[in-house]
């Protein structure tokens, strides 16, 4: 791929079959534990849009979906500080909600989304992020459903970006320097 802002493709982290096969694992292991009850999913916006269209579309469970957006990340930083850009539409109290990220790496983009949720009364509230860096977490948050783990390299593809760059990707690579 022609590179961007003087970065390339590095090595390839996960393969689209590896993708593949590890989402239809989840979406079994979802389907299997929500079984008999309907499911809300929430899309964090605007990384997890690969990962939720192809692990909704898996599932075998009724399911509504509905999105929320945040913006914390300038460039490769996590900065902590968050404004909404996108607010959800559907009323979840009292439902069974599945919050869909990208990748929990300090855990604070969760954390405040969580919060959130939690003051419109649902029923439950569990997590599933496509990546999970456990060794940069600095808040405490459950991770029901991980797709990988990967220790702290920054990565893109699959929905994950570099400053807006290399989301239609449909595997996980590093970056390089050209
Ligand atoms: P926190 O620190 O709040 O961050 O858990 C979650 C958000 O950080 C971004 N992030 C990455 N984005 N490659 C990316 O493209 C990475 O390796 C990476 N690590 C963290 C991402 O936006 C996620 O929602
Ligand atoms: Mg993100």
């Amino acid at each position: 791929m022609t590179p961007v802002d003087g970065w390339k493709l590095g090595e390839t982290v996960f393969s689209e079959e590896r993708i593949a096969a590890r989402v239809g694992e989840l979406a079994a292991a979802i389907s299997t534990d929500y079984a008999d009850h309907e499911l809300t999913v929430i899309s964090i916006l605007k990384g997890s849009y690969i990962f939720l269209a192809d692990l909704t579309r898996a599932l075998t469970i009724p399911v509504r979906v509905d999105f929320l957006g945040l913006s914390s990340y300038i460039g490769a930083e996590s900065s902590g500080q968050f404004e909404w850009n996108a607010r959800m539409t559907t009323s979840i109290r009292d439902r069974h909600v599945l919050l869909i990220e990208d990748i929990a790496d300090t855990g604070r983009t969760l954390l405040h989304v969580i919060d959130h949720l939690a003051e419109h009364g649902p029923a439950s509230i569990r997590v599933c992020a496509f990546l999970d860096k456990p060794g940069r977490r600095v808040v405490d948050i459950p991770v029901d459903y991980v797709g990988f783990q990967i220790p702290d390299r920054f990565v893109v593809g699959y929905g994950l970006d570099y400053e807006g760059w290399f989301r239609q990707l449909p595997h996980i690579s590093t970056l390089e320097r050209v």
